[in-house]
């Protein structure tokens, strides 16, 4: 039965005491890790947010009363004990913070009871992850969850005192807004008052925080809620958090000193570590040639070598065709990796055709001298040697390359296989936190399957004055002031100069292939507030949750997340999304087709 707390009063969480308590009496409750019953001794494990404190139940020192109710003390049991601090009689726990003392108990109440988890509440759970889900309120329990979520409120917590000692206001944007869909598919909201119509929910406050700019209010910033209906990874979740942020009368370094000093605080303040800026800055186009990628992990070399001119007229008719159609052939060198299994690299190959690629080429060379390699038949010796030299071939080395007519295929490929590699080889050091500017993005990037080109960061994004020239001709060179700080391998955020002048907006919606009656359908309000007084303005939006789930060194941003939702956007614990009342869909308007209606 459970007793009420009346007249106790919590004196301090349980991690929270050590030696300089000895001898305190203290009020402690929480939640019952264990408990072992040693005849004339009972040990309790006792476990809150702050930690593990152990309290002991010994015959004489506690009443019988309290003695007989501690023996039925199971898992999870939610308890108040009252007792003193004492130092440990028994061996001292070296993995606990309240190792070195216990709380010899006399009171006890327990507050409520609990049937067996359906998993044990434990630091790395082995639980299978749909399992935790569902029980996620118990998920929640465990001592490595908790410390993300405390992590992630002290990470709000430093970027508002920053930010609001740089000037910038906290400002909050709308939930419903107009559906203005440019990237992702959108969460919709049906209107009641306006059967037929809808909101969307925000994918960013992007909009919003321009017209701010036009307003006045100069520095914004908000921990912005966005919804994005796109396919979930690891990193990504339908809904998530941005750490917002956007100045008037600025350029990228005003953006990029402000965001580097912000970062610098939050790493020295949530992990006590120096990290030194300014970061480092590398061009998109450079990312590409070196990493194959627009977010490259610095934290290990195996750069991409292009030997297009190398293989240019050799034998081997797979690169030569790339490079006649328009493509290239680039490869890595993993070194000291030439002793590879014919199955593991099978199984690369079969990774990168993940990634579009035809084909893994390799060459093995042995220690010995001796090489082993999948298209040497094809090769003259000398082509082979010339080959190996452009990739700094030594003995021990396995050299993989892959080409294709197209570019993006080769990047994508041989950028993906060399995190491959790495994590393999286990070169992404978790301690290691490297920075990185990706800047000079392309300002527009060609959709086969919408046949026209769409905008890479936003249609806001202002493209790179020196290459104005070409947004008729050849938009696909112009490159845009864009810039994306990344993090180990991760994007974390991303942000832009933007237009202010209302003829490149124009311009950029007309590249874009939007008839100027559906720019101005679609964007109104903002090419009408662009007329009135625009100041030069610039952001950035982070991801709250990628960021803490480096800085937490957790494998997925679901560890960061209270309440998140798995691979088919749904909540296993809740059961959303649901069925609802036909009379709900009613009073909106709104009628189920049968055949989505039979699916269910
Ligand atoms: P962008 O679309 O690049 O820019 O988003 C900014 C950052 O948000 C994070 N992010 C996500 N995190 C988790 N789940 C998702 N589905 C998800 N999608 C994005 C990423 C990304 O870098 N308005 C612009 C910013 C600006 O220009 O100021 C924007 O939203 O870490
Ligand atoms: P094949 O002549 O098809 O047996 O190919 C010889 C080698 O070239 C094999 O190792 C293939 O995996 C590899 N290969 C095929 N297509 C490509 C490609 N586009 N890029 C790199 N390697 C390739």
């Amino acid at each position: 039965m459970a007793e009420s707390m009346s007249g106790l009063k919590r004196s301090n969480r349980c991690g929270e005491l050590n030696l300089q308590n000895e001898g305190q009496k203290v009020t402690v409750m929480g939640w019952v890790q264990k408990s072992r019953n040693k005849g004339s001794i009972i040990f309790v494990d006792l476990r809150d947010r702050s930690g593990i404190l152990q309290i002991i139940f010994e015959e004489g020192k506690c009443s019988d009363a309290v003695f007989e109710k501690a023996a039925k003390l199971r898992s999870e049991f939610v308890i108040a004990v009252v007792g003193t601090v004492c130092r440990r009689a028994g061996a001292v726990n070296k993995n606990l913070a309240t190792g070195e003392i216990e709380v010899v108990a006399e009171q006890l109440r327990i507050l409520s009871e609990s049937e067996t988890p359906p998993f044990q509440i434990e630091e790395n759970s082995k639980t299978k992850d749909d399992i935790r889900l569902k029980y996620r309120f118990l998920d929640l329990r465990r001592p490595d969850l908790q410390r993300n979520i405390m992590m992630r409120s002290k990470v709000a917590m430093v970027v508002r005192n920053f930010m609001t000692k740089e000037g910038f206001l906290e400002i909050e944007t709308p939930m419903l807004m107009k559906s203005t869909p440019e990237g992702a598919r959108d969460y919709l909201v049906p209107s009641r008052v306006h059967p037929g119509s809808f909101y969307a929910l925000p994918q960013s406050p992007q909009l919003y925080k321009q017209l701010l700019m036009v307003s006045g209010y100069d520095r914004y910033f908000q921990l912005a809620r966005c919804f994005r209906d796109e396919d979930l990874r690891a990193d990504r979740q339908p809904e998530f958090t941005q750490i917002d942020m956007e100045l008037s009368f600025v350029d990228i370094d005003d953006v990029i000193d402000v965001n580097e000093r912000l970062l610098k605080t939050l790493f020295k303040e949530i992990l006590g570590l120096d990290i030194q800026i300014p970061f480092q800055r590398m061009t998109w186009q450079t990312a590409m040639d070196r990493f194959g990628s627009d977010k490259p992990d610095t934290r290990f070399g195996m750069e991409l070598h292009d030997v297009s001119d190398v293989v240019r007229n050799c034998g081997f008719g797979v690169f030569t065709d790339a490079i006649a159609q328009g493509g290239s052939v680039r490869g890595i060198n993993a070194e000291g990796q030439g002793g590879m299994s014919r199955k593991k690299i099978d199984a690369l190959t079969e990774f990168v055709r993940g990634y579009g690629a035809k084909g893994l080429a390799y060459i093995a060379l042995k220690e010995d001298g001796s090489m082993k390699s999948s298209f040497a038949k094809f090769m003259s010796d000398e082509d082979m040697q010339a080959l190996i030299k452009a990739m700094d071939g030594k003995p021990g080395d396995l050299l993989l390359f892959v080409s294709d007519a197209k570019n993006k295929t080769v990047y994508a490929a041989l950028g993906a296989l060399r995190i491959e590699i790495g994590s393999q080889l286990g070169l992404l050091d978790k301690n290691k936190f490297n920075f990185l500017w990706v800047t000079e993005f392309p300002l527009l990037e060609w959709s086969d399957e919408e046949n026209r080109y769409t905008a890479m960061h936003h249609p806001f994004t202002m493209p790179m004055e020196e290459d104005l020239q070409y947004i008729d001709t050849d938009p696909g060179r112009v490159r845009a002031k864009a810039y994306d700080i990344v993090l180990n391998g991760t994007e974390i955020g991303g942000g832009s100069v933007r237009i202010h002048q209302d003829d490149i907006q124009e311009k950029m919606f007309e590249v874009l292939g939007f008839t100027k009656e559906r720019a101005h359908q679609q964007f109104g309000f903002l090419l009408d507030a662009f007329k009135y007084g625009v100041p030069p303005h610039a952001g950035l939006a982070y991801g709250l949750d990628r960021l803490v789930m480096i800085m937490a060194g957790a494998d997925t941003i679901r560890d960061v997340i209270a309440f998140p939702k798995v691979k088919d956007a749904s909540d296993l614990m809740s059961g959303a999304p649901s069925q609802v009342d036909p009379k709900q869909l009613e009073e909106l308007g709104i009628e189920v087709s049968e055949e989505d209606g039979e699916e269910e």
